[in-house]
This record gives structure tokens, C-alpha cells and sequence, in this order.
């Protein structure tokens, strides 16, 4: 198979954002800048002593030497923001301004593009073991350029375009929010075959990658990491960085939850395809981040380097980095002009690190998520073995993979849903998930049609592999409402909405861990796309009325914060 036409430079600019979330709102769609009746409770700052992990073993340092990242308020004042409520969505209509529509490309218009091959490999691994299962870290595998363009072609590569009266759409392989595709991808690098070490960045336009540095400066990443193993031994790392502007001109300051979620989706299909291709893959968003912006060469006023992903391992460490030096190089303006948004500014800022020993603190020990033992009627999930799952391969479910724009409200199987529960929360190799297999947020769900269970509200217990009952009921309308009065809640057969108790995780992670839940959101949240469109179901992110989600799911949910939501059911237009 091959994917054809990747298109080049000179259609970008007549780009057209697609018209999607805007449910019953339409553009008056905000960030909703409620002021905060939250019970939220602020954390109080930790002031004790840490653990570096250095040479000799564990040293410790006092958290004096660490950065604001610590001071939480800054993640809080952010997150109650950026809530979207009833009353702050009419209070502040947003209205996109087509003139200034940012383009979504990042354009070097003074390098030179060194062409990827579009072929498709077929590795015939089911999607879903390939979602469900990752590589052992210490596995000899070291990609080759092809494994690479699939890597890239199947993560963020465009794979179905849609024509409009005012241009065209390129819709990527992972969702996206608003398709208005913020996130950019840049490779480090050491020789593999068929190309040199090197930086390069990704473009998904002409397919192709563009060299910003000559030389292996995979140290630099090991610096800005302060060694973390997977990072030390990867032949290759994917850096993925988020442009502000490029999803602000819609979502406002609302746009750095975005980074998190679309980051996590396209971080989904890479993870699934590493797998795929049998390389062992590591996501990691602890590093110095001034280190890596540094080093892929973006103005941080505009463009944030969010995380990494390790992929490959290769015994032997990399040499010593050359300096990094600044670039400077030239890329065309997203728009005529940028509106800034200083909240989220600030939000980067404060969870940011500064040294590799804040780093070294920084990773590990996820605190633990305990929901209270159930109280109400639990049902097991029912997944079916693995020879008897559906055998499509990642690569074709990622190319046929779309958002349902409708659902047609019929129902799916408890096997149906069972087997995404049970396949997208196996685990996610990511350095705040320590143990393996720990998960920062929890799954809450609203059940309108799945054969075996009554409707109503439920929440995972992941350890008990059963679905707490939390009170039955139909709730197609308050679905439809708590999705920001959009129809495809209210149609869906499940909504699962990711729920996450952010005291325990920012008293941990600094104000790090927002970025960090967000994320893993993303990547769970892009698990269950793909876990759906392998049964031949429809999926879709969706954006909610944060408190209202939480009142409805307590008092079990109280205390929480609403993190991400996706709906999955059949889909009305077509078969998936
Ligand atoms: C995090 C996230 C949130 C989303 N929220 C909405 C939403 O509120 N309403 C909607 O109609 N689509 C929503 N979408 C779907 C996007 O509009 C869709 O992914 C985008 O248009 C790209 O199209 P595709 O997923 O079909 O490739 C969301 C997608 C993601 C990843």
C-alpha cells in the first residue's frame, strides 16, 4: 500500500480550518474565564529534601535549588482559568478572524528538503497489540530511514485531504484539535542508515525532513535529561514542540490544555507503531526545557519544546555534543499578526526546569490514584483473548481512522468496550509513570447503549477490572450538555471522561504534572481512537464544561479536576 500525494509548500497557504467543535455554539466558542468557585484546594508548596540521581547513586538536595516549578498555584490559577462554564462561554463569545488564520505548517523557506519515501510497510502487527503492548527498554533495535518515514508518516503525516470553498484541509493521522495541528516533530539523531546524525525537522507538507544541525547531538538531550536511561541509549529522539499561536487563534488560552491532549494523540500512534516495528519507545517530559528549545532553535515566546520520545535502543552512549549554537534560521509568519495569550505563557514558564538536577528529581514515583473500594454494583469488563481480537494491523486502522462527526446512537457490545478498557490502560512507558503501568488519571463513564450494561454513570476500577456502578439512568442530554452542548455526547454509546485528582499529582510533579496529566490524557485519549476504529467503531475528542463534569460524576468525582473526554459509538455517516 502507499499513501499518495503528499502535497507540497505552494498549496498551504489556501488551508482551511475544518469547522468542528462548534456543536450548538457555533464560533462563539471561548475559554471560558469564569472566575474560579472551585473547591479546588491550592497544594501547599513542598519544602523538603529531594533525590538527585547522580554518579554516585542517590544524592540529595534541598528543593531550595528548584525552580517555581513547585510553586503550584501557578498550575491552578491556570487550570481555573481556562474552565469552560455555561455562563463564561456566553459571557465571552470568541470569533475566529479568517483574515489572520494562522497556517498550519512550519516553513523553512531557506533549507533544502530531503525527500521521505511514502511507502507503507505492512508489519501485519494486530493495532491491538500494538497499542496495547510496548518493547522491553533494553531490546537491540536501531531504526533505518524507512522506519523512520513510517514512524513520521503514521504520527503526523497528512492521510486524507477535503476540499472547501476557501481551500483545503490536510487532516493528519492523529486527531487534532480544531485540525488545527499546533504540534511540530524534529529528529536527533545519531547515523542510522540512510541518513546522517543530525537535527532535522518534520514536514508534514511535502513530507520531508530539513536539516538544522550537522553532527550527533543526542548528548544534548542526555544533558537536558540529566541521563535518563532510555534517552542515553536511543539510536533516535522525537522531539515534539507546541506553536501557541497556531491553535490559540481559535481555543484562546485554553490552547496549552491542548498541547497535552493533541500532543498525546499523535504520541499514541507513535508509540503503537514503535511497537509495531519491535522498537522499544520511552516518552519523557522531564528535561531542561530551555536546553531543548535550544537546540531544535524555536523562539519560546512562540514555540515550546513539550516532550520527548526515545525510540530504539542501541547499547553503546553517544559522544559529547557539539556546542549548541543559535540558528537563527529563517520560516514564514503564521499570519498577519499574533494575539497573545500570557496566561499560558506564564503556565509554561512556571513548569518549566531549570537543571538537570531539578530533572533528576523531577522523574519517577507517580503518586498513587486510590478510588475508594467500590460501594455499588460492580460488572467485569468481558475482553476477549488475544486470538480472538480483530486482526487489522496498526497501519491500516491508523489510515482508515477519522473523528465521527455523527453517531447513530445504536448500541456497542460490553466486549466492544471491555477490550478498549482493558487494551488502552495496560500501561504508558512515560517517565512520570513509575511504576509501569500507573495511571494519573482515572476513567469515568456515561453509558447510554452497550449491550450488558444498564445505562448510567460508571467509573473504571482499573485494578479490579470491573466497572463500578455509580447511578443508573438515562443521560443522553446531560452527555450532550456536559460536552459543551455538542450532539455527538448526547448520540454516542459511551462517553469516557479522564478525571484526575491534581492535588496528590502537582504536590508531586510541580506544576510539571499539569503538563504531565494532560499528556497522558492525550495518549490514552489516542489509544482509545485506534481501539475503536480496529473494531469498526467511531471515536472523537471532545471539550467539556470542566465543573459541571465533576458535579455530575460526586460525590465520587469530588475533589477532581475534568481533564479530557472522548466519545465512542457507531458511527451514522459511514462504517469507520
Ligand atoms: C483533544 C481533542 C478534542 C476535540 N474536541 C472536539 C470537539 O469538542 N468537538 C468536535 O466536533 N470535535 C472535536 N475533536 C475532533 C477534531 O475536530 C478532529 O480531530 C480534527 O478535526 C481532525 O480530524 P480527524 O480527527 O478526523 O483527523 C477533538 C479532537 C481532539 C484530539
Amino acid at each position: 500500500m502507499s499513501n499518495k500525494g503528499h502535497g507540497s509548500l505552494n498549496v498551504q497557504y489556501s488551508c482551511v480550518v475544518v469547522a468542528d467543535d462548534l456543536g450548538l455554539l457555533d464560533s462563539r466558542k471561548n475559554c471560558g474565564l469564569e472566575a474560579s468557585g472551585s473547591s479546588e484546594k491550592k497544594v501547599e508548596q513542598i519544602v523538603t529534601m529531594g533525590e538527585v540521581e547522580g554518579t554516585t547513586g542517590k544524592e540529595h538536595v534541598p528543593y531550595s535549588i528548584l525552580s517555581g516549578n513547585l510553586n503550584t498555584d501557578a498550575a491552578w490559577a491556570y487550570h481555573n482559568a481556562t474552565k469552560h462554564s455555561y455562563a463564561g462561554i456566553r459571557a465571552n463569545p470568541h470569533f475566529l478572524d479568517w483574515a489572520n488564520q494562522p497556517l498550519p505548517f512550519k516553513i523553512y523557506p531557506s533549507l533544502e528538503p530531503l525527500n521521505l519515501t511514502n511507502e507503507i510497510r505492512q508489519t501485519g502487527v494486530a493495532a491491538f497489540s500494538a497499542i496495547a503492548e510496548s518493547i522491553p527498554p533494553e531490546t537491540e533495535a536501531q531504526p533505518d530511514l524507512k522506519t523512520l518515514a513510517q514512524l513520521f508518516y503514521l504520527s503526523a503525516g497528512i492521510t486524507r485531504r477535503r476540499q472547501y470553498p476557501g481551500g483545503e484541509i490536510y487532516f493528519r493521522a492523529a486527531a487534532c484539535t480544531g485540525a488545527l495541528y499546533e504540534v511540530e516533530l524534529y529528529l536527533v539523531c545519531g547515523d542510522l542508515n540512510g541518513l546522517e546524525a543530525g537535527v532535522y525537522h518534520f514536514s508534514p507538507g511535502d513530507f520531508s525532513l530539513r536539516k538544522l544541525r550537522s553532527g550527533d547531538y543526542r548528548g544534548a538531550l542526555v544533558q537536558a535529561t540529566a541521563s535518563e536511561p532510555a534517552i542515553a541509549h536511543a539510536p533516535l529522539i522525537i522531539v515534539s514542540t507546541c506553536t501557541y499561536w497556531r491553535n490559540a487563534w481559535k481555543y484562546q488560552a485554553r490552547t496549552y490544555r491542548h498541547f497535552g491532549w493533541d500532543n498525546g494523540t499523535m504520541l499514541a500512534n507513535l508509540l503503537a507503531v514503535a511497537t509495531s516495528f519491535g522498537l522499544p519507545e520511552r516518552v519523557v517530559t522531564g528535561f531542561v526545557d530551555a536546553d531543548v528549545n535550544r537546540l531544535v532553535d524555536v523562539d519560546p515566546k512562540h514555540e515550546v519544546a513539550f516532550s520527548l520520545a526515545a525510540l530504539g535502543h542501541f547499547s553503546a552512549l553517544p559522544p559529547q555534543p557539539p556546542e549548541v549554537l543559535p540558528l537563527g534560521l529563517e520560516t514564514v509568519p503564521l499570519s498577519r499578526k499574533e494575539v497573545d495569550y500570557p496566561l499560558m505563557r506564564e503556565m509554561h514558564a512556571a513548569s518549566s526546569l531549570e537543571s538537570s538536577a531539578e530533572v533528576g528529581t523531577w522523574r519517577g514515583r507517580t503518586p498513587l490514584s486510590n478510588l475508594p473500594l467500590p460501594a455499588g454494583a460492580t460488572i467485569p469488563l468481558q475482553p476477549l483473548a488475544d486470538a480472538e481480537m480483530p486482526r487489522e494491523s496498526i497501519e491500516e486502522v491508523i489510515l482508515r481512522r477519522g473523528s465521527s462527526r455523527k453517531f447513530s446512537r445504536s448500541p456497542i457490545s460490553l466486549t466492544h468496550l471491555s477490550a478498549i478498557l482493558d487494551r488502552v490502560t495496560r500501561g504508558v512507558p512515560a517517565d512520570f509513570v513509575d511504576p509501569f503501568g500507573t495511571q494519573l488519571n482515572d476513567l469515568y463513564l456515561i453509558v447510554h447503549a452497550v449491550e450488558g450494561l444498564d445505562p448510567g454513570a460508571y467509573v473504571l476500577q482499573r485494578d479490579r477490572g470491573v466497572l463500578e456502578c455509580l447511578k443508573k439512568g438515562e443521560f443522553r442530554t446531560q452527555a450532550g450538555y456536559l460536552g459543551l452542548e455538542q450532539q455527538l455526547p448526547a448520540d454516542a454509546a459511551v462517553d469516557l471522561f479522564f478525571l484526575a485528582d491534581l492535588r496528590p499529582i502537582l504536590e508531586r510533579f510541580g506544576n510539571r504534572g499539569y503538563r504531565a496529566v494532560q499528556l497522558e490524557a492525550g495518549i490514552v485519549g489516542g489509544k482509545i481512537y485506534l481501539a475503536a476504529y480496529a473494531q469498526g467503531l467511531g471515536a472523537t475528542g471532545l471539550t467539556f464544561y470542566d465543573d459541571d463534569v465533576i458535579r455530575f460524576f460526586s460525590p465520587h468525582a469530588q475533589g477532581k479536576s475534568a481533564i479530557f473526554l472522548v466519545a465512542v459509538g457507531k458511527s451514522a455517516m459511514r462504517i469507520p
